[in-house]
């Protein structure tokens, strides 16, 4: 029996497969039935320390679709962080103010920290480079829709993956579902040793390329992902790999048919809008089914009965 009542949803570590099919299956109750009051009178607070449009937005969208309701900030300067107030401070005050927090954070490892403070359940919005499982279930859910399935497919995650936080989550959760993985990256952006080494001692089977043309053929899901400028300690070394990879129509002619192109958003110049009305592009059905995965997961750590 799975019960989600009450946990944190940190990292694609602490999800086990059934756990991830079992929340797959809970966003696909949402899409056929709108539950309209099933969170009625619960309240979520979506601290945002960085930037967000997809994530804060799909959060309050689900919430007041389930007929609950938000508060929180989307800039740490007009909350008293600016004072001085500790994330654990704060954590501590907002815990009282309601049901549920969803944190984005720049500092790795500072959602674990919270959930470690807070009585209510925390859900992850993305920490740093480290992790952004709530993408990743809805990257996970996109696959499945749109491929029928997610085992025994061909995925190449491309682009930023040293500093690519969905790029960390996704590779983690597919170690699960005996997938085929090719990283895609230049040689400075590498998918972290620690990742690389999980996946080996898991047996998962995986290879790291410079460019994509020679592997397109047989890729089922192309995953591009932004070159994260803000992560980078230097700016020049962000100029040396910020036009890496630039996906456009004609690296498509060898592609499958029913290849499917994915990129959590926002892109900046990784895929030309070229791509935008071709049957590759699916980032922008990708970004909207954030709206029942959010549904799903607020449903669950909430207790809510479908
Ligand atoms: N994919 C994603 O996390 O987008 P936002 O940064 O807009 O939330």
């Amino acid at each position: 029996m799975i019960n989600f009542k009450g946990k944190n949803i940190i990292s694609m570590h602490d999800l086990s497969k059934q756990e991830i099919i079992h929340i797959l299956k809970t966003a696909e109750c949402m899409e056929k039935k709108k539950y309209y009051d099933l969170l009625k009178g619960k309240i979520l607070a979506t601290l945002f320390f960085e930037p967000s449009t997809r994530t804060k937005l799909s959060f309050h969208s689900a919430m007041k679709q389930l007929g609950g309701s938000t508060i929180g900030f989307s800039d740490a300067q007009t909350s008293s962080t600016t004072k001085g107030e500790s994330l654990h401070d704060t954590i501590r005050m907002v815990e009282q103010y309601c049901d549920a927090i969803v944190m984005r954070h720049p500092l790795d490892g500072s959602a674990r920290l919270a959930a470690e403070i807070a009585s209510v359940p925390v859900i992850n919005g993305g920490d740093g480079k480290n992790q952004h499982p709530t993408q990743t279930l809805l990257d996970l859910y996109t696959i499945k829709k749109t491929q029928g399935k997610i085992s025994k497919l061909h995925v190449a995650i491309l682009g930023d993956l040293k500093y690519g936080r969905t790029a960390h989550s996704l590779a983690t959760a597919l170690s699960l579902f005996d997938c085929k993985l090719s990283f895609i990256s230049p040689p400075s952006l590498r998918m972290p040793r620690q990742i690389c080494d999980e996946l080996t001692e898991k047996n998962i089977h995986f290879t790291e390329h410079e460019s994509v043309e020679k592997i397109i053929p047989d890729i089922d899901i192309l995953y591009s992902t932004r070159i994260q400028r803000e992560r980078f300690p230097d700016p020049r070394e962000y100029e040396m790999v910020k036009n890496a990879f630039i996906l456009d129509t004609p690296l498509f002619k060898n592609a499958k048919p029913t290849l499917k192109l994915l990129h959590p958003l926002p892109r900046v110049n990784e895929i030309t809008t070229n791509m935008d009305a071709t049957p590759y592009a699916s980032y922008f059905e990708q970004a909207g089914n954030g709206i029942p995965i959010r549904k799903a997961v607020l449903a669950l750590v909430l207790g809510a009965k479908l």
